[in-house]
């Protein structure tokens, strides 16, 4: 059989089965990446909107950045590949795990809920002094920096930042599943940022059979037992076998 043909037959037949999804899966929803031709560290240096140290300097600038990233995200809308995701999710269940890189929160507007956000969460904050995380004000409500519901210190965005610690617990759940998984499929990143980036390979090195679904190659392309090089939507249209479109 063909890879795609094997690819389909191995997904379709798995019972457990790790996905891992990066900035690319959003991008057909009008949200940019980070390192693609229009990609957002074109016009941006993470430097000085995505480090603590940004965030020191200068609080206001980095959170008129998030803010104006929030307000486009909530504007988004999940696409096709966000909603193929919910059917394989729907038809897994516990066997099913979605670890995702983004911040947009669009899988779970999709409907997915077995989901690990290893980067956080763009539509909310956490507060400076005490970590409680909250929803941030509707965009025509908020002026940040937005106040901690619970003690009203100054709140930050609920996003991991270069340097940072994933949430706790987070990436110990994704590495579970990816090392116990039969088919690992890894959409839309660019496998440039450790540690979800290491995920794939684990995953191949403990036995599963690895799909990778983007546009260009990626260092994990080399591992991959079926690397298609098509978009999220066309990718999982064609590996669940669903009309294109
Ligand atoms: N479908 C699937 N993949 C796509 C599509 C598409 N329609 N369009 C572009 N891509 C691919 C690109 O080829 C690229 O490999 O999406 C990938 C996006 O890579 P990045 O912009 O590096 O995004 P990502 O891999 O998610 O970045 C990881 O880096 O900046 C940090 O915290 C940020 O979570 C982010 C992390």
């Amino acid at each position: 059989m063909s890879d795609l043909h094997t690819a389909r037959h191995r997904l379709m037949n798995a019972r457990r089965i790790a996905v891992l999804t990066g900035a690319g899966i959003s991008k057909p929803s009008g949200i940019p990446t980070f390192r693609d031709a229009a990609g957002l560290w074109q016009d941006f240096d993470l430097e000085e909107y995505a480090t603590p140290s940004a965030y020191a300097r200068n609080p206001q600038k980095v959170w008129e950045w998030y803010a104006w990233r929030y307000k486009n995200v909530l504007q988004a809308q999940p696409n096709p590949a966000h909603a193929l995701l919910v059917e394989l999710e729907h038809s897994l269940g516990e066997g099913f795990l979605l670890v995702t890189q983004n911040v947009d929160g669009l899988h779970r507007r999709a409907g997915s809920q077995r989901v690990v956000n290893l980067h956080g969460d763009i539509t909310r904050g956490r507060c400076e002094r005490c970590g409680q995380r909250f929803p941030l004000p509707a965009p025509q409500d908020f002026t940040p920096p937005p106040p901690c519901p619970a003690c009203g210190a100054p709140g930050r965005p609920d996003v991991v930042w270069f340097g940072e610690l994933l949430p706790e617990g987070a990436f110990e759940r994704a590495l579970e599943a990816f090392t116990a998984c039969e088919v690992a499929l890894v959409i839309g990143t660019s496998g440039e940022v450790e540690p979800a980036a290491s995920l794939g390979r684990l995953a191949r090195h403990s036995g599963a059979y690895l799909i990778e679904i983007n546009p260009e190659a990626t260092p994990l392309s080399p591992l991959a037992d079926c690397s298609l090089r098509m978009g999220a939507v066309e990718g999982l249209q064609a590996l669940m076998a669903r009309p294109p479109g």
